[in-house]
């Protein structure tokens, strides 16, 4: 099979596409024909070291994909059939080979269905940017319905899932992102939606929401806590998943004096059964039609370097928002 792999960490120029043995699956495995997959910023961080994870060489890139069962595994039986639409957003990490493959061995508790009608292009898009959303906003924030969320970002892969996510559990969304933007976070359900060049749009949110906002997720990795924590209600949380060398001042005493807590997490340490909660999310959203991403750019699974390229800036082509999905 075709697989786009690497021997040892590096840039992306060190990402091969080539033949590499089809996957033989284990106890607990499913082998699935992969049929499309997308690129995630992580899965840079993965390929150059910086984010430490253990990843067996020769490693095939990759977390999500979206394929079809072509030998269901042995246990649990029953769960998969062939020729069943599955898809999963947590190989690629923590010892498990990744999803940038003709053919990928998922363990099945790792695999869910992908509901009927769903295309599986549109569907690679949002399964790792959604899974994030569910856990900051559900198992981290505990967000209740009618509270107030601050997505700043909000037009991005994970800030757009925040806004639907958020809007479809009842909570109103204001949304902080270039102005070019604000028609997809509005579609997104965002309530309001503020420019993030405005040198008022702090000002502009506090009058938006002078009780304070209940929750506050920076999705750009920026985080200027100095001015945003004061714009939290008491008991407020803030999510913290981006910006991985940042270093932001802390305004302590607005955090302690107001019951605000911060809040910290990749989707990389999430248990099987928070990412089973997740998918259950994301099923339903998918299945309604209300959870949608963009795509930046459709490219053939060989061009897997050119992919990374794009997510760090370094390739000239399409910019934009999206995802760059990948077609085996
Ligand atoms: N902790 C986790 O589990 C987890 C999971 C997924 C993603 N992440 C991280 O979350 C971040 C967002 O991921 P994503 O997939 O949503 O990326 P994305 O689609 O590229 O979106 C990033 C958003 O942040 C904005 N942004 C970037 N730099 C900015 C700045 N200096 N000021 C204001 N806005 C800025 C971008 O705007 P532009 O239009 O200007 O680019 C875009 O709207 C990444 O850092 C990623 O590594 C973490």
């Amino acid at each position: 099979m075709t697989a786009a792999c690497i021997t040892g960490f590096g840039g992306a120029d060190d990402i091969r596409t080539g033949p590499l043995p089809r996957p033989v699956p284990g106890p607990g495995e499913a082998l699935v024909r992969v049929e499309a997959v997308a690129a995630n910023h992580v899965d840079t961080f993965v390929r150059s070291g910086a984010y430490a994870t253990e990843v067996p060489f020769p490693f095939v890139i990759g977390r999500d994909l979206v394929g079809t069962v072509e030998s269901p595994a042995e246990a649990p039986a029953g769960t998969f059939a062939p020729g069943d639409r599955v898809w999963c957003n947590s190989l690629g990490h923590d010892g498990r080979q990744g999803s940038f493959a003709q053919y990928a061995a998922v363990p099945v508790d790792r695999l869910y269905p992908l509901p009927a009608g769903v295309d599986p292009v549109a569907a690679v898009s949002v399964l790792h940017t959604a899974g994030t959303a569910h856990l900051g906003l559900f198992r981290e924030a505990r967000l209740r319905a009618g509270e107030t969320v601050l997505v700043e970002g909000a037009g991005g892969g994970v800030g757009s899932a925040v806004v639907q996510l958020a809007t479809a559990a009842g909570a109103r969304v204001i949304a902080v992102d270039r102005a070019e933007n604000a028609e997809w976070c509005r579609g997104c359900g965002a309530d309001q939606v503020l420019d993030r060049a405005d040198p008022e749009v702090h000002a502009a949110v506090r009058r938006l929401a002078p009780d304070g906002v209940d929750v506050l997720w920076d999705c750009s990795g920026w985080h200027d806590l100095e001015t945003t924590i004061p714009l939290l209600a008491r008991g407020g949380r803030v999510v913290l998943m981006a910006g991985l060398r940042a270093r932001a001042v802390l305004p302590v005493g607005a955090v302690y004096t107001r019951d605000i807590s911060l809040h910290g997490f990749v989707i990389s340490n999430a248990s099987v059964a928070d990412l089973a909660d997740a998918a259950g999310t994301i099923n339903r959203e998918l299945a309604s039609g209300r959870l949608r991403g963009r795509i930046r750019v459709r490219l053939p699974l060989t061009e897997a370097a050119r992919a990374h390229r794009l997510l760090e800036g370094r390739a000239g082509g399409p910019g934009g928002p999206g995802r760059i999905v990948l077609i085996p």
